[in-house]
């Protein structure tokens, strides 16, 4: 099976390239400002360039680009985060579509920020699209695909919740405070967050790409949300660390601005109903296994 992979050289992108090229599959990573031309396929969503058949024939494609969220979000940032997901999509999209032989499916991520800031409320993936910043570029970036789906490809969206590794994603940014003991909960503390053991995400990106009968929304988060305050004992105990220090909102806002506010005091319990509906089993369903498997190996 040929599968195309956008955002390859990010943390998610990596370890998809890595794993689909374990388990057989050809993987051709399209990076930005590649060559292009005779040495293989090349795209710069900034410029609108793109060229998809110098890379073959293609079965899937799997879309991970995107602008790093954390960040401040001044506009200019907050610009080039929705582009990079709504306007680049399109483009990808498009070039699928006009080509001859397009591949059957595209898997596309997507964020649990669709559902915005919902306190305890338990979210699947038929409910409504939430407010705010994240929520309007989820949904703008999940609605330009629209060429691909009229072109007869099947599109699997992957809202992601926060994936846990240590080489990568949100873990490997708050491990340096958590292992000199100065961390501790944000705000409340009651918000939830959504997240998924990366080994499990590798899972469903690759059940996504085999299931022909899915397609739409996919939660691709563990069934165990947690709170922030639980998230944070939880991290700190598996690193042997005290975890008593406060960081109440209005310093997260100051610290971090808009982005503090959506990505880090926002409260989304997300459930992954469409993946428990098909039986998928989560191997680190609980946070206590799946940021000791994230970081086992690590030096004290
Ligand atoms: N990590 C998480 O916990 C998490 C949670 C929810 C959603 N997601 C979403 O999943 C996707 C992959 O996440 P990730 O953690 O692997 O992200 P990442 O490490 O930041 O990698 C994203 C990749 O996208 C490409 N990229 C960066 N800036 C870009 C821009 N301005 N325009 C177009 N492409 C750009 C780069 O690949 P090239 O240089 O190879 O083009 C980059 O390596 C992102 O869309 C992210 O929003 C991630």
């Amino acid at each position: 099976m040929n599968v195309l992979v956008t955002g390859a050289s990010g943390f998610i992108g990596r370890a998809v390239v890595s794993r689909l090229a374990e388990h057989g599959y050809r993987v051709v990573p399209l990076h930005r400002n590649a060559e292009g031309g005779e040495a293989g396929p090349a795209w710069n969503p900034e410029t609108g360039q793109v060229s998809l058949e110098p890379a073959g024939p293609l079965d899937a494609v799997i879309h991970l680009a995107g602008e790093n969220i954390a960040q401040r979000w001044t506009a200019t940032a907050k610009a080039r985060i929705r582009a990079s997901r709504v306007d680049a999509t399109r483009l990808l999209c498009e070039a699928l579509a006009r080509l001859s032989q397009p591949p059957q499916v595209l898997v596309c991520a997507s964020a649990t920020g669709y559902y915005g800031d919902r306190g305890d409320e338990s979210l699947d993936e038929r409910s409504a699209a939430g407010t705010g910043f994240l929520a309007e570029v989820c949904q703008a970036w999940e609605g330009a695909v629209a060429a691909a789906r009229q072109r007869g490809i099947r599109v699997v969206h992957l809202r992601l919740g926060i994936v846990l590794a240590r080489h990568g994603g949100a873990l490997a940014k708050m491990l340096p405070a958590f292992r000199l003991g100065l961390s501790g909960r944000l705000g409340t503390g009651r918000q939830y967050w959504s997240w998924i053991a990366l080994e499990d995400l590798l899972r469903v990106v690759e059940l996504a790409l085999a299931e022909d009968s899915l397609s739409g929304a996919v939660n691709a988060v563990s069934p165990e949300a947690a709170t922030n305050a639980r998230f944070t004992e939880t991290l700190a105990r598996a690193l042997h660390r005290p975890a008593f220090l406060l960081l109440p909102a209005f310093g997260v806002k100051l610290l971090f601005g808009a982005m503090g506010r959506e990505a880090l005091l926002a409260s989304a319990r997300v459930q992954p109903a469409r993946l428990l509906e098909r039986g998928f089993t989560f191997r680190l369903r609980g946070l206590d296994a799946a940021l000791n498997s994230a970081l086992s190996g690590l030096n004290p």
